[in-house]
């Protein structure tokens, strides 16, 4: 019998690699995300719908081959070895789709690395708790990747509005309502694995830029009064404080900024959301129908989502 998870994206609201260093961030599941369907088979086999990779053809061989895609199918592979490992051996077909492209920077990594862990375990009949699971998610993402912090696999896990806290590392959700908003992808320069090295690396050279790491910490506490309270001016004016820290950091370049400068009139705000240089931009919309023409205008994907309440789980 088929049985079928969806896995949300994530946004990051705040806080994002000032969390790397113990300072508290906000996420949030989106209802963009994965679908993992699992049902049984006579191997283990894998497919993708839609998950774009280029081919290579050897007509010699009658043989074709996948690539464009390596980085999306090691989480694949570790998600399994590790469901493997903990579940034992399971007969069955995967079937991934993802509403949003992989690597754009909505942690669909995270997603798929949650979804496949879930839907194995599913698949396999065993009771798995989302404590485990979010932590094998973890898991994933660091042999994938070699440095993540655990938000978002833990947002991916548990979904709604989290404030993410460190050091030891818990999430808590914040109940709050979020109006419908928009994510802009823009192609990325820099894996996040790269992207966060560099920052170490400015971190370690230059003292003042620990005082920006401070002051994003400062933004996220700032932030979380103005989410309980559903202050839409005051959420939108603190992601560009946050975003020209980012900058600060070196994450968010022209593109960014002009983005958010030509839509300024239209927006609360807006921030990149996750390690930058491209990937998701969040828009806080104040007219979403000019927001959306301009959007469109632009040629940039683009979507509007709503936070998604729940956690990865069968659907
Ligand atoms: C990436 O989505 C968010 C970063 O803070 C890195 C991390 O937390 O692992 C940039």
């Amino acid at each position: 019998m088929k049985k079928s998870i969806f896995a949300p994206g994530v946004v990051k609201l705040f806080g994002e690699h000032a969390v790397v260093y113990g300072k508290p961030a906000i996420a949030a599941a989106i209802d963009k995300g994965v679908y993992i369907d699992c049902v049984s088979s006579d191997k283990l086999v894998v497919e993708t719908v839609g998950i774009t990779t280029g081919l290579r053809f050897f007509p010699l061989d009658r043989r074709v081959e996948a690539f464009g895609a390596e980085k999306f199918f090691a989480y694949v592979e570790t998600a399994l070895r590790l469901a493997q490992e903990r579940w034992g051996d399971l007969a069955a077909k995967f079937t991934i789709r993802s509403d949003l492209p992989p690597s754009a920077g909505a942690a669909t990594s995270a997603a798929v690395s949650v979804g496949i862990l879930k839907a194995y375990a599913l698949c396999a009949g065993a009771d798995v708790g989302d404590e485990e699971v979010a932590k094998l998610g973890h898991k994933v993402e660091l042999e994938v990747q070699g440095i993540a912090s655990p938000m978002d696999t833990a947002a991916v896990t548990y979904g709604g509005v989290l404030k993410i806290l460190t050091n030891p590392f818990r999430v808590e959700p914040l109940k709050i309502q979020l109006p419908p908003f928009y994510i802009v992808l823009l192609p990325r320069l820099g894996t996040t694995g790269e992207i966060v090295k560099d920052v170490r690396a400015l971190l370690g050279k230059r003292k003042s830029a620990t005082w920006v790491i401070e002051a994003i910490g400062k933004v996220v506490e700032e932030a979380e009064g103005c989410l309980r309270a559903g202050d839409l001016e005051c959420l939108g004016e603190l992601m560009d404080i946050n975003n020209w820290l980012l900058g600060a950091l070196g994450v968010v370049d022209g593109r960014v900024v002009d983005l958010l400068g030509m839509l300024k009139p239209f927006i609360y705000g807006g921030k990149i959301s996750g390690a930058g240089r491209g990937g998701v931009v969040i828009l806080i919309p104040k007219e979403g129908d000019v927001v959306s023409r301009i959007l469109k205008g632009l040629g940039y994907p683009y979507y509007k989502v709503s936070v998604y309440p729940k956690g990865a789980g069968e659907v």
